[in-house]
């Protein structure tokens, strides 16, 4: 009885937090920089720099948590595929039709070509001898949230190149 009332008291609670996801102004410069220095420990952790954010106060409507998750998502990723001792570029921007741009750019392993088009996908990851680990979820989750806010996210890639990563969604 007692579990029965426990996990409706959870589902209630699943749904409220839900619908608690309003969107509200969200100056996306702000945010990255709060997340660049929450996130600069595990960067120093493997003497990797993180640089900016550079560029400007860009207000997009959205949900604040899960922008972070972003941007946090992309950061670990840059952190994770890029050799010791280097840099990671983070840039917020005005883009065009009133588009909001974040990038990440690393100069890490990179991505082929031919798995350009799975980065994306729920579990896909590019296997390496470098002994990474993780789920393969973080990309999927950064596309369904920026797809929640009308936006998209893109990558520029070349193996052994680096990758830049642009979250685009509409300002505010
Ligand atoms: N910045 C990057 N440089 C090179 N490869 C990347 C980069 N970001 C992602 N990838 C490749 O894309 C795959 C999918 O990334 P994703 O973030 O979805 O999963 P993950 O990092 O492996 O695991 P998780 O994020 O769930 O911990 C990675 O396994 C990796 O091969
Ligand atoms: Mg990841």
């Amino acid at each position: 009885m007692r579990h029965k009332r426990t996990s409706k008291f959870f589902i209630i609670r699943e749904v409220r937090r839900r619908v608690k996801r309003v969107h509200r102004p969200v100056d996306l410069f702000d945010l990255a920089a709060e997340t660049v220095e929450q996130i600069s420990l595990l960067a120093d952790e493997k003497s990797i720099v993180l640089e900016g954010p550079s560029g400007a106060h860009v207000v997009v409507q959205g949900d604040r948590d899960r922008l972070k998750q972003v941007i946090v998502n992309l950061i670990d990723n840059a952190i994770k595929y890029t050799p010791a001792g280097s840099r990671i570029a983070i840039a917020v921007e005005e883009a065009a039709d009133r588009m909001a741009a974040l990038s990440v750019a690393d100069t890490g392993v990179g991505i082929a070509r031919e798995n350009l088009e799975f980065a994306f996908d729920r579990f896909y990851r590019v296997t390496t001898d470098r002994g990474e680990v993780g789920a393969g979820l973080g990309l999927a989750i950064v596309r369904s949230i920026c797809a929640a806010h009308g936006g998209r996210v893109s990558v520029e890639s070349k193996l052994g190149g680096g990758s830049t990563f642009l979250m685009e969604i509409p300002r505010a």
